[in-house]
């Protein structure tokens, strides 16, 4: 393999490692309990590709199992034999203490921690109910055993590993559950997962997440830009219509000066309007815009509707476009100089 190869898959194994922030998941979470109380009341949640020993997940649901009124919780973590980014891993005293700690299987299995009661009648149900055990495999969330509890549960969430996103996803969506994941937001571009924004049946979270630990609590934070949670559950943002100027006011007043005073253009090889910035969407076009991808932070399904995506629509370039200007499906805008390539867009149309 070529040193950028190795490098790059010892930077992938890295980061498939990331884990959350209690407080993140905690905000997060916390927008569909504000949108709808009764949004986990009576459901059985899975937490698949966790570890209640350095996760947040687990704990947080663990934590708010009767608050949120939930029927079943249960998580489930990946053997560390398996784990491609290896570690000093030893295993914690929560394991070797119980009378069911088995030095052998500690390394090959993946666990299973269900909640359900009060074990220790204490008469609260919160972490000290887990009740665990040795999964048959490693607890891969591709396996029979995780895939029936998948069957089993009503809702996903997790912070899956980063390199198995559109795997992960597709296994979601296979077994038609609701679901709360962290992705990167480049994710959205994906052949597999541009499809479900476009048709509603996955949109983006509340929150973006930044800082991730790895293995325990002491680490330091990693950086890791542009994580967004994706989600099918409903929140209260995707329903707040975007407060828009019309065409004329925005040229008249815009505080982008790509905006202020001048035309807005359409592409040379796709019949929409260029829109630079979300809040230069002008509210009295109704034909074809393409925005940034940022615009699906301020997505409204009522106000308008997803027509595609650049890298899906623009099938064909400008005829005289020079070689310094090629590349993959792009728009193109013609002004003086020539041609300008596009970061790429969604396409957008207003709701009538
Ligand atoms: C990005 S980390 C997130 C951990 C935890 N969910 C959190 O957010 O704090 C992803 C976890 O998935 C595990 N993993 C990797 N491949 C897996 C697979 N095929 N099946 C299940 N888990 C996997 C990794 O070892 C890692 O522990």
């Amino acid at each position: 393999m070529a040193k950028n190869a190795n490098l790059g898959a010892a930077k992938n194994a890295k980061n498939d490692e990331f884990y959350t922030q209690y407080a993140d998941i905690q905000k997060e979470v916390n927008a569909y309990i504000e949108y709808n109380p009764d949004v986990f009341r009576g459901k059985t949640i899975l937490l698949p590709c966790d570890d209640p020993e350095w996760s947040n997940f687990t704990k947080f649901f663990a934590q708010n199992f009767e608050f949120f009124g939930l029927k079943k919780l249960i998580s489930t973590s990946y053997a560390i034999e398996s784990k491609k980014y290896k570690t000093d891993w030893q295993p914690t005293l929560f394991e070797t203490e119980n009378p069911m700690y088995n030095v052998e299987k500690s390394r090959i299995k993946g666990k299973i921690f269900t909640l359900t009661h009060d074990t220790n009648a204490n008469g609260r149900i919160d972490i000290d109910d887990l009740q665990w055990s040795y999964l048959e495999g490693d607890g891969d969330f591709r396996s029979a055993e995780v895939t029936a509890l998948r069957d089993e549960a009503d809702i996903i969430i997790t912070n899956p590993p980063f390199s198995l996103f559109r795997e992960f996803l597709a296994w979601i969506m296979e077994g038609g559950k609701q679901c709360l994941v962290i992705g990167n937001m480049n994710a959205i571009t994906y052949k597999e997962v541009f499809p479900l924004i476009k048709d509603n049946k996955l949109w983006l979270g509340t929150t973006d997440v930044r800082w991730f630990y790895q293995e325990s609590t002491n680490s330091p934070l990693y950086e890791a830009a542009h994580s967004r949670w994706f989600t099918n559950i409903d929140h209260g943002m995707r329903h707040k219509p975007l407060q828009l100027m019309s065409m004329a006011d925005n040229i008249r007043f815009s505080r982008h000066k790509e905006v202020k005073g001048i035309n807005y253009s359409k592409y040379d090889n796709y019949d929409a309007l260029e829109i630079p910035f979300t809040d230069a969407i002008p509210s009295d076009y109704n034909g074809e815009m393409g925005v940034p991808i940022s615009f699906l932070d301020k997505y409204c399904p009522e106000q308008f509707e997803i027509i595609g995506m650049s890298l899906f629509l623009a099938t064909q370039k400008p005829k005289d476009l020079p070689k310094s200007l090629q590349g993959g499906p792009a728009f193109y805008l013609k002004n003086e100089n020539g041609y300008k390539r596009q970061y790429p867009r969604i396409v957008i149309r207003k709701k009538q």
